[in-house]
């Protein structure tokens, strides 16, 4: 089983890279499974309905977030009735939406899973003892679970890979946007990769106006952050196969497409 899943995609130059790569990709790496992290894809905060059904028109058969799921409040109207949306397991109990779905594929079926980081980001549940729950009730329908692990430090990261080691098929990070070089396959079969990377700006800062980001660094003034809408742009993904019977990882690649690494059909 093949399962790709593309990184933070970042306003409208992200999700034109998704138009253009998407056919692409899914005829190189024949995936039976696409996932995209959709949290950035409206103007880099949020996500509306009609880019989420894009999305899944594109091919994607589900879409994850982060902490940026409510920032644009057109998810509210929307959200209930998503039923590929995903946003993270471990917001507070009462919020609207769900935190892991179940994809139907062949005759089996794949757990997916979002959870947030907890350090340097709003103070939400446990992200482990969330997984530890979730993972008891994807357990009893399959051994295929997708975990994006939305945080900001690779410590955490790697903690919640280990922790994981062997009980889910791959956990993947996202929210840095920049693509890490540790792809691997955990002792105990779990595919890990710390940071996917982020489908969208590429000669911005993390997919934001480098001018305005560089002001605020420069001056400590506020400034408010906006996605350039010309310029050269990028994608980062992530392939994973999967043991069909263990559900257990046997191959990582990332992926990675801009100018300084071209896409090879
Ligand atoms: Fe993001
Ligand atoms: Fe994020």
């Amino acid at each position: 089983m093949r399962l790709l899943f593309i990184g933070d995609v970042v306003g409208s130059p992200g999700r034109d890279m998704v138009k253009e790569f998407l056919p692409k990709l899914k005829e190189k790496y024949g995936p039976q499974i696409t996932l995209i992290n959709g949290e950035n894809a409206a103007g880099g905060k949020g996500i509306t309905e009609r880019i989420y059904r894009d999305f899944l028109e594109l091919g994607a058969q589900a879409i994850t977030l982060g902490n940026h799921t409510w920032d644009n409040r057109e998810i509210f109207e929307f959200i209930d009735e998503a039923k590929y949306l995903v946003r993270p397991a471990n917001f507070p109990k009462n919020n609207p939406g769900k935190g892991i779905i179940f994809l139907k594929f062949n005759q089996l079926e794949v757990a997916v899973i979002n959870l947030q980081g907890r350090t340097f980001m709003n103070p939400i549940d446990c992200p482990f003892t969330k997984a530890d729950e979730l993972i008891a009730i994807a357990k009893e329908r399959t051994p295929f679970i997708f975990v994006d692990f939305h945080a900001e430090v690779t410590s955490e990261k790697q903690a919640l890979g280990w922790y994981l080691d062997g009980r889910v098929s791959a956990v993947i990070g996202t929210h840095t946007h920049v693509q890490t070089a540790d792809h691997r396959i955990l002792p105990a079969g779990t595919a890990y990769l710390s940071d996917v990377g982020m489908t969208g700006p590429y000669d911005g800062i993390l997919g934001m106006e480098k001018d305005v980001v560089l002001k605020r660094f420069l001056t400590s003034l506020p400034v408010r952050f906006e996605v350039p809408k010309n310029g050269r742009t990028q994608l980062s993904a992530v392939v994973i196969d999967l043991d069909q019977k263990t559900g257990l990882a046997k191959q990582i690649q990332p992926i990675l497409i801009n100018d300084d690494h071209p896409f090879y059909s």
